[in-house]
């Protein structure tokens, strides 16, 4: 199978500075939507020395900003949206004051403006006379956007259109489009923007006496991976964890917890939401009644009974009808054997909308608190299975699937 091209449905901000080549990213718009990606065009009033709003607008099939203090445009879409509209900013061509103004984190246009303003990722693409790139200003601003994470294609070497010979060219349109796909293909599209992801992880501990309790050899690393790749496409993520040695994914409300009952109560504290996604391997049973004091060894006692009683389904409880019932409900069935028809009758008992099967009888038994996992996704369409994968690639699948269900439906 060919992977899916990075380009196809992704959203690109093209911000174009002045300089002669401006030209090129005329040709730029017309690879990039050659590939099915959409192109908004953001024109400074030096680039519009150089191309016009009409061409960028023909091109693109876009309406072209050009001024911060259009009440039309604001009105359309407000410029901190335009801003994180996109997957990508591009920045073509780069002039040596735009960079300038970029590492100076001047907002003195519309176009600056969403550069200081955005948290996209940010291409640019620079073009200027060679003595201008060599310049120690230039210099200093490239390594102060290089530390910041922008991101640069070019400038190539050659002749100039002032007939100097040197690096200052912008790059050619092919190879930009390469530096924006390579870009895109790591970075996820923003589709879960809005919407509110409950997810579950670890092991909980179920106290036997103050410093004994029951619990499994769940790492929590899969639900980890959840949450980060549910927040990377942009998603606002709770995760209910229980005790692991894993720190929280950037960006994600952590809630700590110990017990199954502490799960549930932070569960439907967290609700509502779009998705839950419950990977946590929550303990069936808990002592009946946890002794307060340490349990001591009896003189002549070889044996200990333990009454344990059963915790709530936590799964089971969320995904039963009713207006807080996250729209999909997503469960985890860890099984050794008989794996798809467990998953499929637990599915089916639970009422979640997908259960995803875990194979823990691959690896030697090692996938609980492992690296990698064999899942596969049963829906009520049927069964889909995934190779053995690292544990954050299942996570980046998943929430590619997540994100495709819930593009359907509307945003809180
Ligand atoms: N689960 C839950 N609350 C529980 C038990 C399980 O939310 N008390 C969830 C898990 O997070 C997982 C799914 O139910 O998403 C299946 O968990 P699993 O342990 O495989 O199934 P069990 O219901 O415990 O069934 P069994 O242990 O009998 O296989």
């Amino acid at each position: 199978m060919t992977p899916a091209d990075p380009l196809h449905g992704r959203r690109v901000l093209l911000i174009v500075s002045g300089g002669i080549a401006a030209y090129k990213a005329l040709e730029l718009i017309r690879l990039l939507t050659g590939r099915g990606c959409a192109v908004r065009c953001v024109l400074t009033e030096n680039g519009a020395q150089f191309v016009t709003p009409l061409s960028l607008q023909a091109l693109s099939g876009e309406p072209v900003h050009t001024t911060l203090w259009s009440l039309t445009d604001e009105n359309e879409m407000g410029h901190i949206a335009l801003s994180r509209s996109a997957d990508l900013v591009v920045v073509c061509p780069a002039s040596a004051d735009i960079l300038a103004q970029m590492a100076a984190g001047l907002a003195s246009d519309l176009a600056t403006t969403l550069l200081l303003a955005t948290d996209t990722p940010v291409l640019a693409a620079p073009a200027m006379n060679v003595r201008m790139w060599q310049h120690p200003a230039t210099r200093a601003n490239m390594d102060t956007l290089r530390a910041r994470g922008v991101h640069l294609v070019g400038p190539d070497e050659g002749v100039m259109a002032c007939n100097e010979f040197g690096p200052g060219r912008l790059s050619e349109p092919p190879a930009i489009l390469d530096a924006i796909a390579a870009l895109l293909s790591r970075a996820p599209p923003q589709d879960l923007l809005g919407r509110h992801a409950l997810v579950t992880a670890g092991p909980t501990h179920e106290p036997i006496d103050p410093v004994r309790y029951l619990a499994n050899r769940s790492s929590g690393r899969q639900g980890h991976a959840i949450a980060a790749a549910l927040a990377a496409r942009g998603a606002r993520v709770t995760l209910v964890s229980g005790p692991t040695v894993l720190p929280p994914p950037p960006g994600v409300a952590a809630v700590a917890v110990e017990t199954a009952c502490e799960m549930l109560a932070a569960c439907e504290a967290a609700v509502p939401a779009d998705v839950a996604v419950l990977t946590a391997a929550v303990a069936d049973w808990r002592a009946a009644s946890p002794s307060s004091a340490k349990l001591k060894k009896r003189p002549g006692k070889a044996t200990l009974s333990l009454d344990l009683v059963l915790n709530p389904d936590i799964l089971a409880l969320l995904s039963a009808p009713g207006p807080s019932r996250p729209r999909l409900v997503v469960g985890f069935a860890a099984e050794t054997d008989a794996l798809l028809e467990n998953a499929r009758a637990k599915r089916v008992a639970k009422t979640c909308d997908w259960i995803v099967a875990n194979d823990v009888g691959i690896d030697g038994g090692g996938v609980m608190g492992g690296l990698h996992n064999q899942v596969h996704l049963v829906t009520e369409a049927g069964i889909e299975s995934w190779p053995r994968l690292d544990k954050t690639e299942v996570a980046t699948r998943l929430a590619a699937r997540i994100a495709a269900h819930l593009a359907g439906s509307p945003a809180p």
